[in-house]
């Protein structure tokens, strides 16, 4: 095959952050994406229904093409129960555990009212599912906590984001109400990408690249379009010193994201489950309708730009087979 077209290709988890970074990141993902799930870690973080109103128009503001953010609501204790008919999504970060994280939850035992109401209204739960533990387990050790919360809330919808272990990838057939996102880099590579030879600072994101046996069973899901699953890019930008220098969290995969995706299907057998990864699965689970946008991808190579206005994206200056028409 050496054509492909994605229907409304849908990204559940992503970073565009705010003011001249829009400049950058909001024509990307309009160019290729419906729509996505706008994360709310901002300064000060997207914590209200009207901060994530302004937030979408600014978004909007520099898309020249149809497209459907869809911004989470940060958790923190000033979101009441009242509301939550208003909200599709809330975004719950522990406290620490990543970037923008500062303004997270330190007591998640403080929100069972609020995941109550969450549950009657309707409203999807998201989640940062990682502790302060040692940086490897930090994601299993969270099992026990998402554990708790689908049984206590047996119909919250629950969205374990970017899962990048096996652990994890386990719990999504135990409960019912337990979905995940899974990002393109952590279907690529694991530690050794990341630092087994050279450091390499953009590859590093929370949660951090794991084992070949982490990425395997995270394969298993995405490969099969397992549909509980949808993909979510977390594609996070940083300019290039707070990665370079300061070794910021989050990896800028928007520039790559739908011609990798379609190599990586296809040199998988996989390419029959694309449609479902990318937007179908996405649709159910989050219960929405996307307007119709058809991206269609060619075999023919493309050369990823080494710095996008100072920020560099993953898979600089490498070859991709596949490139959007
Ligand atoms: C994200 C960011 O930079 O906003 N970083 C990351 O490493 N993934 C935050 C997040 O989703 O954890
Ligand atoms: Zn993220």
């Amino acid at each position: 095959m050496d054509a492909i077209e994605l229907v409304s290709p849908f990204d559940s988890h992503l970073h565009l952050r705010d003011s001249d970074a829009l400049k950058t990141t909001a024509p990307l993902a309009c160019e290729t994406f419906a729509g996505a799930i706008v994360m709310p870690n901002l300064t000060p973080p997207i914590d209200s229904i009207e901060a994530a109103q302004d937030y979408k128009a600014r978004i909007l503001s520099f898309c020249q093409k149809p497209f459907e953010p869809i911004v989470a609501i940060y958790l923190t204790d000033t979101l009441k129960g009242e509301v939550l008919d208003l909200v599709k999504i809330v975004k719950l970060y522990p406290s620490g555990v990543t970037t923008g994280s500062e303004n997270g939850v330190k007591n998640i035992d403080q929100y069972d009212r609020l995941f109550a109401a969450m549950q009657e209204a309707g409203t999807i739960l998201s989640v940062h599912g990682e502790t302060n533990d040692f940086v490897l387990d930090r994601e299993a050790r969270f099992a026990t906590i998402y554990e708790s919360l689908a049984k206590r809330f047996p119909r919250l919808k629950i969205i374990m984001e970017h899962i990048s272990s096996a652990a994890l990838a386990k719990l999504l057939d135990r409960y019912e109400n337990l979905f995940a996102t899974i990002t393109l880099h952590h279907l690529l590579y694991t530690l050794d990408d990341l630092l087994g030879s050279k450091l390499n600072p953009h590859l590093f994101c929370k949660p951090i690249v794991k084992t070949p046996a982490d990425r395997a069973a995270l394969r298993r899901l995405a490969f099969g379009a397992h549909s509980k699953v949808s993909f979510g890019s977390d594609s996070a930008p940083h300019i290039r010193s707070a990665k370079e220098r300061f070794g910021a969290a989050g990896i800028f995969s928007a520039p790559v994201l739908l011609p990798k995706l379609v190599e990586l299907f296809e040199e998988n057998s996989a390419l029959d489950y694309l449609q479902s990864f990318v937007s179908d699965n996405a649709q159910k689970i989050y219960d929405i309708k996307l307007p119709r946008k058809t991206i269609s991808l060619i075999k023919k190579p493309f050369v990823v730009q080494e710095d996008i206005n100072g920020f560099i994206p993953m898979c600089a200056k490498e070859t991709i087979r596949w490139s959007i028409r």
